[in-house]
């Protein structure tokens, strides 16, 4: 069989991510690789670390990355937290809440679930009174449920679960960098995300920072593995469930021991940590304005057009907008023409609102003027080919108004 080199179509991913990666991201991992315990490779992975604290604004110590997409970073601490048996509380309030659940209950935990509406996010009194009903060692929740566009307020949950003595996990996959993130002033214990939303590069990587106190529950279940085991590393508790996501072990493979565990996705650290260099480089504050700056244009194009929004918009992420399809157009078919026409992919929604919302980012090497206005005029060309009532110019011309306030 004849193939050609991968070259790609090009696009301008203006989904919920993944979005286009930036180019220095990729440049970085295009680096030749070096040996796992090379001195050069070490260097990279404490400045990853170092890094990766500024991003998720914390002094954890415990702050690196997972192998594999934000899903690893998930199950990685949730397998590590629970023990069989456990007390889960999970607020879902999008897809993403339910597959904290789910992977919960995998973990064999008591999960306990209590829910909004899609489109909204928790009141405080809620979680509070659900905290002091279950009990739970853990609550896990999202903090931007890219499903809904929501983003749930944390500071008021990480103060109900330290006054409970309750452990406080975050997905924080499609938020962070782009949205306000405080890991220690909001209380958090740990927290995870993804390279590919508002960082700014490829899926493949799972940032993780880990608060002292979950360290030490972790660290209270450590069974090294038996091949490269020491005298003096007696297990103790229950063991995790995982090896490959045995959060006791990775922290000792990342700590000063660099003890032994998988093989380092070598070029996935690298992009890792040219995303959070870029982001530092740039300043945290910056880029969550940023953010919040294009998304406040990209809201206004689409209500400019004439388009409804989905949900409870005083509550939406910064970094995508779901958009009520017009009565009368198929949405599917609307994305493919903005792909085939355009080179622009947006994105479809799922469960509930499949068919009933586009979800559009604004997020990343994407949060950009001309990836805003392009959209926005390729949506009104879609639209009106579709008999779409649409006033000429109104999306690119309410963007360029938020640009010019
Ligand atoms: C909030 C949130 N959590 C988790 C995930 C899962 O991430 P991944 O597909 O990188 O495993 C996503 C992906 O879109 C997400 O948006």
């Amino acid at each position: 069989m004849h193939t050609e080199p991968i070259h790609p179509p090009s696009r301008l991913l203006m989904g919920p991510g993944p979005i286009t990666a930036d180019p220095r991201v990729l440049r970085a991992m295009s680096a030749q690789l070096v040996g796992q315990f090379d001195p050069s490779m070490r260097a990279y992975m404490t400045e990853t670390m170092t890094l990766y604290r500024e991003v998720f604004r914390t002094t954890n110590e415990q702050t690196f990355l997972v192998d594999g997409t934000s899903r690893a970073g998930i199950e990685a601490a949730l397998v590590s937290l629970i023990e069989p048996g456990d007390r889960v509380l999970v607020p879902i309030f999008g897809r993403f809440g339910q597959l904290l659940a789910e992977i919960a209950g995998r973990c064999r935990a008591e999960v306990h679930t209590i829910e909004v509406p899609w489109g909204q996010v928790f009141e405080p009194d809620m979680v509070e009174q659900a905290v002091r009903r279950v009990s739970p060692k853990l609550l896990a929740i999202v903090q931007g449920d890219t499903s809904t566009t929501m983003c749930q307020p944390l500071a008021d949950i990480g103060r109900i679960c330290r006054d409970n003595d309750v452990l406080l996990y975050c997905d924080a996959t499609a938020t962070l960098g782009g949205n306000t993130f405080e890991m220690d002033a909001w209380g958090l214990d740990i927290a995870t995300a993804g390279l590919q939303k508002c960082l700014g590069g490829p899926s493949g990587s799972a940032p993780i920072s880990i608060s002292p106190r979950a360290v030490e529950v972790i660290n209270s279940r450590k069974h090294v593995e038996a091949g490269i085991r020491e005298h003096d590393d007696g297990a103790r508790g229950t063991r995790i469930a995982s090896n490959y996501f045995d959060l006791a072990m990775i922290m000792d493979y990342w700590g000063s021991r660099r003890l032994n565990h998988h093989t380092e996705a070598t070029t996935m650290l690298y992009g890792a940590r040219e995303c959070a260099r870029l982001l530092v480089a740039e300043g945290i504050d910056h880029t969550v304005e940023r953010h919040r700056r294009h998304g406040a244009a990209m809201l206004a194009g689409v209500r400019g057009l004439g388009l409804s929004l989905f949900g409870d918009v005083t509550h939406k992420m910064s970094n995508v907008v779901a958009v009520e399809i017009p009565a009368g157009v198929d949405g599917d078919a609307a994305r493919a023409a903005m792909l085939n026409d355009y080179g622009i992919e947006i994105g479809t929604s799922f469960g509930p609102l499949h068919g009933r919302v586009w979800r559009i980012g604004t997020m990343g090497y994407n949060a950009r003027k001309d990836a805003v206005l392009l959209t926005l005029a390729a949506l009104e060309q879609v639209l009106r080919a579709r008999g779409v009532e649409v006033t000429a110019g109104g999306g690119v011309g309410a963007a360029q108004e938020v640009y010019a306030g």
